[in-house]
């Protein structure tokens, strides 16, 4: 007999699809600046935010003591799902764990980048204001340059935020491809729908692999 267990909960659930959302809002809107990146790119930080701070005080399953194994932990379960015979989790199993914490990190780097290219390229956002700070204290340290070098240096800079936003987003999609194909796998071998538990919170208690 199998019975049902709660495993994601009301917030990991909300979390998840509303990122998906905004990840493809986001995605889709980049190419010119505009409102709707820049809101869903807000969006998406003020979720990351929560989630770590959920993953410190949430329920059981979303919490990353429950998710976050050793490097080592993360290989053998991998060469264990490349064998076609993985244990099977209740929560993230480590290949999963060690995918939501790259997936974080990733946002993060996608998002603050974002932030600070909106910041130098158009002097808009909350990073806007330490620009300003950095720029006059810029000038009081050389009085004597030369207006176009100062020019350059924008330049400069605002080519190195944007390398690093699109690094970010390439980064994010090689991920995200490899966490849909992840849950596939994981879905088949284990005979469960991943995205159904994603969707109500339950999962199968008793399934064998
Ligand atoms: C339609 C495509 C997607 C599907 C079907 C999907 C499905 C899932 C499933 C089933 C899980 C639970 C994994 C497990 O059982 O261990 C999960 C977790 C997760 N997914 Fe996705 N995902 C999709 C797209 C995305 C995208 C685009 C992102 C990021 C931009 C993302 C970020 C995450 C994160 C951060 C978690 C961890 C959830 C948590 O613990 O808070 N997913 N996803
Ligand atoms: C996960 C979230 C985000 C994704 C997936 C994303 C994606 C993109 C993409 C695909 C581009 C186009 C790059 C190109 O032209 O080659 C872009 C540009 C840009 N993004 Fe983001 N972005 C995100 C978050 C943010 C945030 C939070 C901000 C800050 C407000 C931001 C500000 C910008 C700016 C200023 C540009 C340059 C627009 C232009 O003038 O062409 N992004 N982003």
């Amino acid at each position: 007999m199998t019975q049902q267990v709660y495993v994601w909960d009301r917030f990991v659930r909300v979390f998840h699809w509303s990122l998906v959302l905004l990840f493809v809002t986001s995605y889709l809107s980049g190419e010119e600046e505009h409102w709707i990146h820049v809101y869903s790119g807000y969006t998406i930080i003020a979720l990351v935010v929560m989630r770590v701070i959920w993953g410190f005080v949430g329920s059981r399953y979303a919490r990353f003591a429950n998710f976050a194994y050793s490097p080592r932990t993360v290989l053998s379960y991998i060469r264990s799902m490349v064998a076609g015979d993985p244990r099977r989790f209740l929560g993230h199993n480590p290949a999963a764990g060690a995918m939501v914490l790259a997936l974080l990190a990733a946002l993060s780097l996608t998002t603050l980048s974002g932030l600070k290219l909106y910041a130098v390229e158009e002097g808009k956002g909350p990073l806007a204001v330490d620009m300003r700070f950095e720029v006059v204290a810029q000038a009081h340290a050389n009085g004597d340059r030369e207006e176009h070098d100062e020019e350059e240096d924008d330049e400069e800079a605002e080519e190195f935020w944007e390398d690093l936003h699109e690094t970010g987003v390439n980064a994010l999609l090689l991920l995200i491809v490899l966490h849909i194909s992840g849950v596939a796998v994981s879905s088949r071998l284990h005979r469960e729908s991943l995205v159904k538990a994603m969707i109500t919170g339950e999962k199968d208690e008793l399934i064998q692999s």
